[in-house]
């Protein structure tokens, strides 16, 4: 993305205007927006059609809950009674993969930063056991958590955390590498992790993925998810913030996570 661009974000319209056929004004789609109250589209690759605005659809029933069904359902692959760890849990994604984890009957352990997400985290996604990693004890709430090791790894963080979750990690692990948004903002590349070398000894599988290689898949996962929302197995998580004015403030306070869920922007 090149400086002055307009930056790049999926987002929900209403179409005002159309030289479609198939569009008529009030269609609601889904695509590319970017930060922008308006869209001009002339292509209409990678726009879908949706039967309501509901912000789920850029949640839960969007990008962020493909990523957390693929990491989750093909690489994490949880078996019931395993434990799986899921780091940044009270994010988008990382709230939708423990819903699926514990769909799957598999006891979750999950990390957030702070008492109230990882109360929530607890209270209203039903994770076994939680780790406050901003917390000077996380190492101990971490060992003393996963007392029958760690199965599946669901890796949204990176940095001391991923290797402190490695070191508890059982023969023939899994763990699928999401993202790593501890070093995002690092200018200087952190030092990979010291341990690395138990992915050999413990014969651990570790598999990166990226959602746009898996959009064939989209629609599919979109029913499954919508089926399991509406009847209350799964939980939209969400925090809508209001005004085009917010956009830039709101992604840059994205990182020190003050928000719960998917973070949505509505232009209203
Ligand atoms: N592979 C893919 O295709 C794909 C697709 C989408 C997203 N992702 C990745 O998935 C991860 C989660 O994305 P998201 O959309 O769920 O993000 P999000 O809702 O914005 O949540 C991000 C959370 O990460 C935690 N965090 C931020 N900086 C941290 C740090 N230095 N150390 C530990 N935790 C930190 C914060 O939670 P706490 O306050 O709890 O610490 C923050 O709220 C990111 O790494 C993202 O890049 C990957």
């Amino acid at each position: 993305m090149g400086v002055g661009e307009v930056v790049r974000s999926l987002g929900i319209a209403v179409v005002e205007e159309s030289r479609h056929p198939e569009f008529v004004p009030g269609d609601v789609v889904r695509g590319f927006t970017g930060w922008q109250e308006e869209v001009l589209i002339e292509d209409l690759k990678g726009w879908d059609r949706l039967p309501d605005a509901t912000t789920a659809r850029l949640g839960i029933l969007g990008m962020t809950g493909l990523t957390a069904w693929v990491g989750m359902g093909d690489i994490c692959s949880p078996r019931a009674g395993e434990t799986v760890f899921v780091s940044a849990a009270a994010g988008a994604v990382g709230s939708a993969a423990v819903q699926l984890a514990r769909l799957a009957g598999a006891r979750v352990v999950a990390s957030a930063g702070g008492p109230r997400k990882c109360a929530l985290l607890a209270d209203e996604l039903g994770v076994d056991a939680v780790v406050d990693h901003r917390a000077d004890d996380w190492a101990d709430q971490l060992r003393d958590a996963t007392p029958d090791g760690i199965d599946a790894v669901f890796e949204n963080v990176g940095g001391p955390l991923m290797e402190a979750v490695l070191d508890r990690m059982n023969n023939g692990g899994r763990i699928a590498l999401c993202g790593l948004i501890s070093g995002y903002n690092d200018v200087v590349r952190p030092p990979g992790p010291r341990n690395f070398g138990l992915l050999v000894t413990k014969r651990i599988r570790a598999e990166g993925f990226v959602v746009v290689d898996h959009t064939h898949r989209a629609a599919r996962c979109e029913a499954e998810l919508g089926e399991h929302l509406e009847a209350g197995r799964l939980r939209a998580f969400e925090t809508v913030v209001e005004g085009f004015d917010t956009v830039v403030p709101t992604f840059v306070g994205s990182f020190d996570g003050g928000h719960v869920g998917k973070l949505v922007v509505s232009l209203g």
